[in-house]
């Protein structure tokens, strides 16, 4: 990544033991735009404030916006592959789209700092939000999820982590950036436990204990690692998942909150119809007999130079009727030609426009 891009949110921080995800829905109207905008100018201070108290727990935040956010709070030009969550496969096997505007993701390695910032952040916020989920996530053991097996071994790590989770120079605007999906996942784990440690260890394609992925002459096409590795022109295109797990024993609820980021949100879709609908279709992921997705999201995370600079955006006019729902190339055309118009962004009175140049 040059010099010159901005500064990304803390996407790249490693992982943690602990990890707070908050998804709001904005009130419609400027009052609340206004406060939601406002507060973007603050978060930086917020983190500061309650993780200078204790520097070794790592705390961070990253914020994302969902694409009618956007276009509400900050108008145009808008990120090029900013749309609806995309919905796949049908019938129980659904990744389905859940209502969100914002989505705060808060880590450290002790929850009472994600607890504080939490609280904090959404002081801030007051009345202008509705939270629709919140889920307070661990790591589990050697940093299992909660099916039994280490989670994030493949993620992309130093250099190759920033390509394939931060936006580069295929989007100027919004260099600096990334794409957000999450989705949480409700667990069968009676089922799932019933199974012996074979038939899970095929389900997920690396063994249970050792982490070690199996062979190919054994690994069904149908498991987990192989239905998410994807390969483009003989190069693997890779997400970088800050997966957690979270539950309520008592309530018999075990559960994944899966969270990936990448530079667009297409790998981490093709991965999704690979495993809901399959590849090919009807060779689905068998970890979704026992895993049901009951939210899903797609968000914008904008550079932190850029999240800074956002209480000084407005959006000038009702978006046009263009191809939001569909995130097409034109929306990002759109961006460049306001770019190649004005010499500068055509943001109101954007702060700091020269990084992105
Ligand atoms: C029920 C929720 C999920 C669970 C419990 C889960 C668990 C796991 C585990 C245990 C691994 C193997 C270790 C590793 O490399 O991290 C893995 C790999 C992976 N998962 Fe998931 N995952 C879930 C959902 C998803 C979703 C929704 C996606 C993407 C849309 C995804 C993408 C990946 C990728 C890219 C890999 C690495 C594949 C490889 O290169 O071998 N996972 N997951």
């Amino acid at each position: 990544m040059p010099d010159t891009t901005p500064e990304p949110q803390a996407v790249c921080k490693p992982i943690t033991r602990s990890a707070i995800f908050i998804v709001a829905t904005v009130a419609r109207g400027e009052a609340s735009a206004a406060t939601v905008r406002d507060w973007c100018g603050e978060i930086a201070a917020l983190v500061r404030a309650v993780g200078t108290r204790a520097p070794a727990a790592n705390l961070s935040c990253v914020c994302g916006f969902g694409s009618d956010a956007w276009d509400f709070l900050f108008g145009a030009p808008r990120p090029a592959g900013l749309h609806p969550f995309r919905e796949f496969g049908s019938g129980e096997r659904r990744a389905i789209a859940t209502p969100g505007d914002i989505l705060m993701h808060i880590r450290a390695d002790h929850m009472d700092l994600c607890f504080e910032l939490a609280s904090q952040m959404l002081r801030k916020l007051g009345g202008a939000v509705t939270v629709v989920d919140e889920v307070h996530g661990f790591r589990y053991f050697d940093l299992r999820d909660i099916v039994g097996f280490v989670d994030g071994t493949e993620n992309p790590s130093g250099r190759s982590m920033v390509e394939c989770a931060i936006i580069g120079d295929e989007d100027a605007n919004f260099s600096g950036g990334s794409y957000v999906i999450v989705q949480k996942y409700l667990h069968n784990l009676e089922a799932w436990n019933a199974l012996s440690v074979e038939q899970q260890e095929k389900i997920i394609g690396r063994e249970k204990f050792s982490d070690v992925e199996l062979d190919a002459a054994v690994k069904p096409s149908c498991s987990h690692s192989s239905l998410t590795t994807l390969d483009e022109d003989g190069q693997e295109v890779k997400i970088l998942r800050h997966n957690m797990s979270f539950g309520r024993p008592g309530a018999k609820e075990f559960g994944t909150y899966f969270i990936g980021y990448a530079r667009s949100p297409r790998p981490t879709e093709q991965m999704m119809e690979n495993m809901f609908v399959g590849r090919p279709p009807g060779n689905y992921d068998r970890l979704l007999d026992f895993s049901r997705a009951v939210t899903g999201g797609l968000f914008f995370v904008p550079s932190a130079d850029l999240l800074d600079e956002l209480p000084e955006r407005k959006p000038c006019a009702a978006p046009a009727a263009s191809s939001h729902s569909t995130g097409q190339d034109s929306d990002h055309d759109s961006g460049h030609q306001d770019k190649r118009r004005d010499g500068v962004l055509n943001i109101g009175s954007l702060k700091g426009t020269s990084q992105h140049e």
